[in-house]
């Protein structure tokens, strides 16, 4: 099913408080408060802060992204938002918002899994992807290969054993000192350093599977830095940087590559925060080559979290009718909102 017409859509899914408005498949707004200042000296999002914050914000945030898109919340005709997976008092915010915002003019509210939208962030203006497709998400808390057949879900083909790429960018930083979110520090620090400087595991790099592996990666730069001890490691940071993000972008090549040739797929997107990765963009965009495949590069602003992709694959799930969505809860992890997988 689609729906057309104006959608506002709501995300809070982590540490972004993101709203955007939609005409169709036409982004008029996508607004973005980055909470990273609140969540960097700790290294990583620390989900009570996250909630609180998304509290302060959704409101403005929505205001914004009305105003920007230049229309009033009586035009909406559906409002989205993010049902899970993610943290738990973060998404609630989203949600509650979305559920009264809709309820006060009975308009019908949209559930969507987030892993979903990172996939419809490809059926975007301009330029959409039509399905089928293969897509790599590789964000801070998920790393998957999705077939894409249709609109409305996708087949997992594999996925992150232990810990997200972007978890693995974001541990990393920590351990050298680079601060949060580690990914596009990492791939700035790795600007001045050698990539084969030292040695880093490249996880299952043989046999068929899908599946990838990160936290030997992240344990291999905890012992460099040890080894290298503190000067050492504020002398060879760069080197360092280089080397684990060559072997993150390796692994996620070398099953890319490994999912192309089992299947008869005509296009490649990437999805997700990592997905704003220079390195791994070119070494995609060079294997597409290689392949002969399109590969679609969504912009930067919507690999990462937004509001824009929730409403972008909201079109494709069946509205609630107000007052059936009342009582609808989120999900902290992606078994419940995972009907869209399939
Ligand atoms: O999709 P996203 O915004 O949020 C989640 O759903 O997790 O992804 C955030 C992740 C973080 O781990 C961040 O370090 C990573 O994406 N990231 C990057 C880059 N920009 C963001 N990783 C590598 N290189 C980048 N340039
Ligand atoms: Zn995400």
């Amino acid at each position: 099913m689609t729906s057309d017409g104006l959608l506002l859509a709501i995300e809070t899914s982590c540490d972004d408080t993101c709203a955007a408005v939609l005409d169709g498949r036409r982004i008029l707004s996508n607004v973005i408060s980055s909470q990273a200042k609140a969540h960097e000296g700790f290294g990583g999002v620390v989900p009570e802060v996250a909630a609180r914050h998304h509290l302060e914000l959704v409101e403005p945030v929505v205001e914004a992204a009305l105003a920007e898109a230049g229309v009033t919340l009586d035009e909406i005709e559906a409002v989205a938002a993010t049902v899970g997976p993610g943290l738990i008092g973060a998404l609630l915010v989203g949600i509650s918002a979305a559920k009264g915002i809709a309820a006060a003019r009975r308009l019908p509210f949209i559930p969507v899994d987030h892993l979903q939208g990172h996939v419809a962030a490809n059926f975007l203006e301009p330029e959409p992807l039509e399905p089928p497709f293969l897509c790599l998400i590789a964000s801070g808390g998920h790393t998957m290969l999705c077939g894409v057949r249709d609109h409305e879900g996708y087949e997992l083909l594999g996925q992150t054993l232990d810990d997200a790429a972007g978890e693995a960018f974001d541990k990393s930083a920590r351990l050298l000192g680079l601060g949060y979110p580690g990914g596009p520090l990492i791939q700035k620090e790795a600007e001045g350093g050698d990539p084969e400087a030292f040695e880093m595991p490249v996880a299952m790099a043989r046999g068929p599977g899908l599946d990838f592996s990160f936290s030997g990666l992240k344990t291999a730069v905890l012992y460099r830095c040890r080894e290298l001890g503190p000067v050492g490691v504020e002398e060879r940071k760069a080197d360092v940087a280089a080397s684990f993000q060559a072997a993150v972008v390796e692994q996620l090549r070398t099953k890319l590559k490994r999912a192309l040739k089992g299947g008869e797929w005509g296009a490649v997107a990437l999805g997700g925060g990592v997905a704003a990765n220079g390195p791994l963009r070119e070494a995609v965009a060079a294997l597409c080559e290689e392949m002969g495949l399109r590969l679609k590069l969504v912009p930067i602003a919507l690999c990462t979290d937004n509001a824009a992709m929730i409403a972008a694959a909201a079109r494709y799930v069946e509205p609630i009718p107000y007052p059936d969505y009342l009582g609808y809860d989120a999900f902290a992890s992606g078994e419940k909102t995972a009907a869209v997988a399939h």
